[in-house]
């Protein structure tokens, strides 16, 4: 997403108190940040954050983080975020590939990808937020009984993600070429890009998908009878 340059965007993100400051410091203790603690769902690539300020609104049972590399588009999420008042949300201005530097292994209980840039040519496949290394990425990071969220109006990215999911060993739980048209809309909440693609008539491709475990493979289950 491209808005004009702000000069003020990067005096606001440092001042803000919502936009996390050395999120390194926070890796493996991020309960402690939040009033609650409480499972942490975090949205990759929040935009200019209409589903975070609703999520965080809506669920105050959940801490919320969106992650947000460019500072023109973090800060109108984070003006969204601040008028919720909500105590659970929080900002990280960063690249997705930094993840693992941020949040110690099984921190995340779910991951949200909403409208991920669908990288259309092959030459670019790795730098689609589904490539499997990313994936390999998310699994570490994710709670053992976490999962992740994929919506996009792109076929294309959506039938890759499939084909890597499927590869690397996740397991499929949701899955619709209609979102707004199935049972998974009941407790959906839209972000920016999808009330575009929606008004267009244009249909919403959604999956949930949970991580591979070391013990679903049965041959590395460990029995006490076997000793
Ligand atoms: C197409 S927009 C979708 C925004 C929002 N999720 C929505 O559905 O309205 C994708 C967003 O992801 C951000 N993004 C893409 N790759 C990223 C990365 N590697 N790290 C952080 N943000 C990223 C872009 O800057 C952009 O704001």
């Amino acid at each position: 997403m491209r808005l004009r340059r702000n000069p003020k965007a990067i005096p606001f993100l440092m001042e803000n108190p919502l936009v996390v400051k050395d999120p390194e410091q926070w890796r493996g203790k991020w309960q402690t940040l939040f009033p609650n603690p409480q499972p942490l769902f975090v949205e990759l690539g929040t935009g200019k954050g209409q589903f975070l300020a609703k999520a965080a609104s809506l669920h105050p049972d959940k801490n919320w983080i969106g992650v947000e590399r460019v500072e023109e588009v973090l800060l109108k999420a984070v003006q969204k975020g601040e008028a919720t008042e909500c105590t659970n949300i929080r900002y990280l201005w960063i690249d997705v590939k930094k993840l693992p530097e941020i949040f110690a292994p099984g921190e995340v209980s779910r991951f949200f990808l909403h409208f991920s840039d669908p990288w259309p040519k092959k030459r670019h496949t790795k730098r689609r937020l589904t490539y499997r290394v990313f994936l390999n990425m998310y699994k570490d990071i994710l709670a053992p009984d976490g999962d992740l969220i994929l919506k996009t109006d792109s076929e294309g990215l959506y039938t890759f993600s499939l084909e890597e999911f499927t590869e690397m060993g996740w397991e499929i739980v949701e899955q619709t070429t209609d979102l707004h048209h199935s049972p998974y809309n009941e407790h959906n909440i839209t972000t920016e890009y999808e009330d575009k693609f929606v008004s267009q008539g244009m249909p919403i491709y959604y999956v949930r998908v949970k991580p591979p475990r070391p013990s679903s493979n049965p041959s590395l289950t460990f029995h006490s009878n076997q000793v």
